[in-house]
């Protein structure tokens, strides 16, 4: 019996001969037309009723230590409490509105964080009890206006708590239910921000996957459906304050926001009661290189990387180095296709082993064609692969290996900007990863990793976002 998850992922597999944005021919696939400019979703939630604001500092606090050492877990740094402009710091650098774009429709916003198809299905909320040093309530973050919104009466007790949610129309729009996929990898990629930006400042964070669905749910007046939690992190050493003490706000997440039950069914199948283990953060390791810039200043420096030099490649010591920092704790099984790495022969490694390919030889052409025709993962110096025996996997385990293939990507992306090179998360085609990989292994997620063409302009800070000219990627050429 296939569960909710496998059902879905099985239905949302992209394969040769049908366009991604084609749907599977199945009665359970919602049949409407994607990308429809006229039914855009809203960037972000929205609250009718007036509620109290607080406008988060737009100073963000500087820290000292260098992003690889924060994510290879040897920076030292001093433990500090979670505070007011701790958190605009955490919060923006998570999901803040770093770009704008003008279309002839509007302006786009571009978030801290990548997102696959720039769809940012996700929202972050704070539950502060009392007694913390943060105003208590729990909070809806705008992340235009870079101010806390006050939805809901401080929770009962526990650590400082960031939510983080899920809206699956929202990239649904685009992706149809391949979107349910998305909002776990961009949950994954925005983590990783938020947990470094964290790392950086001293705080104590802990990332949870496993909590009880339902009530945090409420916590945040999600409706479970439009809305659901995806990931929770809580600062300092109690347990998160998840217990909601009255009803929240819910707000609005779009318009006319598009039910797509496969994904209704496969939240809702991997939904728990109780709290669970934190995730393993891993142990520290010793980089080969490092990089100067802090965590702030690289991920304002960031952005995916629309094309890259296929004539340069990168060095050993890089890849080594982000390889190893970016798969810390993580127990999801991973590849690389090298292109272009000093010391390296070209082919597929099934991580961590480096010493010998699984399969020897120049694969750009096979990566292009498997990416659905897309030059950056042929032109990248190397490709990061994570995948999955998806049939193994229960529900709950499902979300939790999208989302960990997410945090290597958010990483991985970090790591290449701090050594001087570039990335991007990437798409593929489902039903090419196992001749690829030389593994019968579900593909999760692609990301490229190579030497940018062009420098990207950098992210604005709070308020003031960096218009930019959006750069054309190389397609079907
Ligand atoms: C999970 C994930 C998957 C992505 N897949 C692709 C892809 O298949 N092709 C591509 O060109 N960019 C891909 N991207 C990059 C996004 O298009 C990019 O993050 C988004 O446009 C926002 O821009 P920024 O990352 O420069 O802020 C992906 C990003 C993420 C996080």
């Amino acid at each position: 019996m296939e569960t909710a998850t496998q059902t879905l992922h099985r239905l949302t597999s992209y394969v040769p001969g049908r366009d991604w944005d084609e749907p599977a021919d199945d009665p359970r696939i919602v049949q409407f037309t994607s990308n429809d400019i006229e039914r855009l979703p809203w960037f972000y939630k929205r609250y009718s009723e007036a509620l109290p604001r607080i406008a988060l500092p737009r100073e963000l606090p500087r820290t000292t230590a260098s992003t690889v050492a924060v994510l290879a877990g040897t920076a030292a740094v001093e433990p500090r409490e979670l505070d007011l402009p701790g958190l605009a710091r955490l919060l923006y650098l998570a999901a803040g509105v770093v770009r704008t774009t003008t279309r002839p429709y509007g302006t786009w916003l571009f978030r801290a964080a990548g997102s696959a198809g720039a769809r940012f299905p996700l929202e972050l909320y704070v539950a502060a009890p009392e007694g913390s040093r943060l105003p208590a309530g729990v909070h809806w973050y705008d992340p235009q206006e870079h101010a806390l919104v006050q939805i809901g009466p401080p929770p009962g007790g526990g650590a400082a708590t960031v939510v983080a949610t899920g809206v699956p129309w929202r990239t649904g729009w685009r992706y149809r239910e391949r979107g349910y996929r998305h909002v776990y990898w961009d949950a994954g990629t925005m983590l990783s921000q938020l947990l470094a930006a964290a790392d950086s400042a001293g705080l104590n964070a802990t990332l949870y996957t496993r909590f009880p669905d339902a009530a945090v749910t409420a916590l945040v007046g999600a409706d479970g459906v439009h809305e659901w939690p995806a990931a929770v992190v809580a600062f300092g050493s109690a347990d998160p304050a998840l217990e909601a003490a009255d009803a929240a706000r819910p707000g609005e997440v779009d318009a006319a926001p598009l039910e797509f039950p496969l994904a209704t069914a496969a939240q809702r199948a991997g939904d728990d009661g109780v709290l669970g283990p934190p995730w393993e953060r891993g142990a520290p390791l010793d980089p080969l290189i490092d990089g100067a810039e802090q965590v702030e200043a690289v991920v304002l420096a960031r952005s995916s990387q629309r094309r890259m030099d296929p004539t340069r490649g990168l060095s050993g010591e890089l890849l080594r180095t982000a390889l190893a920092a970016a798969l810390r704790g993580i127990g999801v099984p991973h590849f690389v296709v090298v292109h272009d790495v000093d010391g390296l022969a070209a082919g597929v490694y099934r991580l961590p082993n480096l010493a010998e390919p699984v399969r020897a030889g120049a694969l750009r052409d096979e990566l292009y064609r498997v990416c659905l025709d897309q030059g950056l993962a042929h032109d990248a110096a190397f490709v990061v692969i994570g995948a999955a025996d998806v049939g193994a996997l229960d529900d709950r385990e499902y979300r939790e290996a999208q989302l960990a293939a997410g945090l290597v990507e958010g990483r991985l992306h970090l790591l290449a900007y701090a050594l001087g090179a570039s990335a991007s998360g990437m798409t593929f085609l489902d039903s090419e990863v196992p001749a690829l990989i030389g593994e019968p292994l579900n593909g999760l997620l692609f990301s490229c990793v190579g030497v940018p063409e062009y420098a990207s302009a950098r992210g604005g800070l709070p308020g003031v976002p960096t218009e930019i000219r959006t750069v054309t990627p190389r397609v079907g050429e």
